[in-house]
């Protein structure tokens, strides 16, 4: 089964520290001995820090975008270093590339493509685009939340929505280069679109990860399954 996986920067790259690519390594091995995966890599603080000084030094959005990019792709570079021989060796720049690069049978790990839009949208495309089984996004916060669980004490968190529900919830999110959502509006307008199933939920821990990806692989039955963060609800399904 192919599953595509979002890695936010936020959480492979917090600190820049090789640990937490060695960890995410170790999980993504043990998943791809049965499914086969390709993982976006975001781009974190280090994407925002360039971001803003390409800003304050006259960059316009677009360009601050492949800032952001270039940032993304280095992190790939990474993960893709501590996947050793599992990993497919090069960052794939778009779509047909990556689809090729799975024919190796190793883990494809890329970032993002074009300006405009983040890795969320990079893998939810990539996930209509191969017909994955489902698209997982691994970030900073455990799901979705009705606001910014960090600046409003009142937000509620979401178990299950809709695909047309997210996109109410994201759809406000200021599309600068560098802004930050849990799910981008584009990528959700694309699940809307797309209608497959969707988990968002906290990265920090890769085996929290890798249990739910095995869950999701195994049972068929959607009640027997304990999610963690927020899915979203595919009517396909
Ligand atoms: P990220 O996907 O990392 O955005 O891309 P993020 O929301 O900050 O995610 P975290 O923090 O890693 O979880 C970083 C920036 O790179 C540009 C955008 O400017 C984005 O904000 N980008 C990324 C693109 O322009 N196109 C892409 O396909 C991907």
């Amino acid at each position: 089964m192919l599953f595509i996986l979002s890695i936010g920067g936020s959480i492979l790259a917090k600190e820049l520290k090789p640990e937490s690519f060695m960890a995410y390594a170790a999980a993504l091995k043990e998943l791809s001995s049965e499914h086969d995966i390709v993982v976006i890599t975001g781009g974190g603080a280090a994407a925002r820090d360039y971001i803003n000084v390409a800003r304050c030094t006259g960059s316009n959005e677009v360009e601050c975008d492949y800032i952001g990019i270039d940032i993304t792709r280095l992190n790939a570079k990474l993960l893709i270093s501590a996947l050793g021989d599992a990993a497919y060796n090069g960052v794939p720049h778009d779509y047909r590339e990556a689809e090729k690069a799975l024919n190796s049978g190793k883990i494809v790990v890329m970032g993002g493509v074009i300006p405009g839009q983040t890795t969320d949208a990079v893998g939810a495309i990539l996930t209509e685009y191969l017909n994955a089984k489902m698209f997982v996004i691994a970030t900073a916060v455990d799901g979705v939340y009705s606001a910014d669980p960090r600046e409003d004490p009142n937000a509620v968190k979401y178990d299950t929505m809709t695909p047309a529900e997210l996109v109410k919830t994201v759809i406000t999110t200021e599309m600068k280069a560098g802004s930050k959502s849990p799910v981008d509006p584009l990528a959700a307008k694309i699940i809307e679109r797309c209608d497959f199933e969707t988990i968002v939920m906290d990265g920090s821990n890769p085996q929290n990860v890798l249990n739910v990806v095995m869950q999701e692989a195994n049972n068929t039955e959607r009640e027997n399954v304990v999610y963690l963060g927020t899915r979203i609800i595919s009517k396909k399904i």
